[in-house]
């Protein structure tokens, strides 16, 4: 590199402009106040102030992108590292060691680990597992019954997660243990997110001995988990075999703390996701019963009288695109934060090393410059011709790049399949105490969703 072109970068960087800074701040606390009153609105209008905005977040200045096309190039871009408020709260869960919170060379390794598990070649052997817990999710429930949609939706997520990557009966027993902790944790880290006040979190009060209750006891069955599988002696080919057979750059085994918060990092976002996303489409069948009928019929035409199966999943197209519209309308993962590492430009703006970027896919996806009638729930805009109007990057659920999903063909397999065999078996009603208003947390799901199955 030459003198000059180190004087021409310098002074790029210098031509580049600030971005704006968002309007409807107040002093002292910017725009945090807004932002945890009603932060799916507060996302969701800030396009209007500029492709890349400033935020004030308390003292803290936070950049949020805002278009399809910005959104993907920080996904994308070796700029930005996973890093920020989002992924400090996770931290403490997650651990330090585990692919969701991993950067660099150490975060490109563990993907290399646990990717064959996902490929879409490996699907068809969890197949009968995925049927097998969608059948048994709809047997455990009865005509007239009222259900906590919550409890239901994450013991699926859970069990499906935990008997399909980490092979065993001792799974059937723990998958249980394993929801009631999470539920807690992902409760309580959200408010750690959103209120920092950490100290005040290590006081003795009820709520935080609930929360290091849970904390531990997951801990606990993790270490439960492993031990009982080499115990066994057995290698079944999945993922917690590659964890426990896999090697660091020198060829050495991966250490225990490495292979217990890799467990834990794939475990729980592959749980509260799914469990998050359930819940929405149980709520779509609810609100939209003639999709649930379009549901049942395409169903009957592909399987006929016998249960529907993994075989028939490709078949399902508007299964799918039942999914992926609500996905769109209702992402799981709402929010994600990013951190500059260098001084870097997005959209001609300057973004200063050591920046926190946040973007929403909520946002993104409901945007009427993307969408038309972007707040109508319409599966058929995910038919091919109609699919191909919508802008690139607009319809990231899963997210781009080095940190995607790794899970985007697994997920959609068992979300397909369990709606396909919940729409069968029932038509739904709200109960009285069920209320459908979003629930923000660390990810997006109805807040209590109470439903009466009743018969088709
Ligand atoms: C990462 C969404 C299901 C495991 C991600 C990311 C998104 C996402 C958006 C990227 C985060 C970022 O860019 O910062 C979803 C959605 C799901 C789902 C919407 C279902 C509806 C699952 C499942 C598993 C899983 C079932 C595992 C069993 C992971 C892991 C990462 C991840 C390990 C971290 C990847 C990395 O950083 O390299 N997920 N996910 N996810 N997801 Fe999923």
């Amino acid at each position: 590199m030459t003198v000059e072109s180190v004087k021409d970068g310098a002074s790029a960087a210098a031509a580049l402009r600030e971005p704006p800074v968002a309007g409807g701040g107040v002093p002292v606390l910017g725009h945090g106040l807004r932002m945890a009153r009603d932060p799916l609105a507060f996302m969701s209008q800030l396009r209007d102030h500029g492709d890349v905005v400033r935020l004030k977040l308390g003292p803290k200045t936070v950049y949020a992108v805002t278009t399809p096309a910005l959104t993907g190039a920080v996904a994308l871009s070796p700029d930005y590292i996973i890093a920020g408020p989002l992924w400090e709260s996770l931290e403490e869960l997650l651990g330090k060691e585990g692919v969701a919170t991993a950067n660099g060379a150490l975060h490109r390794r563990q993907r290399r680990t646990i990717q064959p598990a996902f490929r879409p070649d490996a699907l068809p052997a969890y197949g009968s597992i995925m049927a097998a817990e969608s059948h048994a999710l709809v047997e455990r429930w009865r005509s007239g019954e009222v259900l906590d949609i919550t409890t239901e939706s994450f013991r699926v997520a859970v069990r499906i997660a935990a008997r399909c990557l980490m092979r065993g009966s001792y799974m059937d027993a723990r998958a249980d243990r394993i929801c009631a902790a999470l539920a807690t944790l992902f409760s309580g880290m959200y408010q750690r997110m959103v209120v920092p006040l950490g100290p005040l979190y290590k006081v003795p009060l009820p709520a935080n001995r609930e929360f290091n209750r849970a904390l531990a006891d997951l801990h606990v069955l993790v270490d439960e988990i492993i031990a009982d599988r080499r115990a066994s002696g057995q290698k079944p080919n999945d993922l917690l075999t590659a964890l426990l057979e896999a090697k660091d750059e020198n060829g050495d085994p991966i250490g225990e703390q490495e292979i217990h918060d890799q467990v834990i990092a794939i475990l729980t976002p592959g749980s509260e996701t799914v469990g998050s996303t359930i819940m929405s489409l149980l709520l779509v069948l609810t609100e939209h019963p003639e999709v649930a009928d379009k549901i049942r019929d395409e169903v009957e035409h592909v399987a006929g009288d016998r249960p529907v199966a993994f075989d028939d999943v490709r078949r399902l197209t508007y299964t799918a695109n039942v999914v992926v519209e609500t996905m769109r309308l209702y992402p799981a993962v709402w929010i994600l934060t990013r951190r500059a590492v260098t001084d870097t430009e997005l959209g001609g703006y300057r973004i200063p090393r050591g920046a926190d970027l946040i973007y929403s896919p909520y946002a993104v996806q409901r945007d009427r410059r993307s969408y038309g009638r972007n707040e109508e729930f319409d599966p058929d805009r995910w038919l091919p011709e109609r699919a191909k109007e919508v802008p690139k990057y607009a319809m990231s659920p899963f997210s781009v790049g080095n940190r995607k999903c790794p899970s985007d063909h697994f997920s959609m397999a068992e979300l397909t399949l369990i709606t396909a065999a919940v729409a069968t078996a029932y038509r739904f009603a709200h109960a009285p105490d069920s209320d459908p208003r979003p629930r923000i947390g660390i990810t997006l799901r109805p807040r209590r969703l109470m439903l009466r199955a009743l018969p088709r």
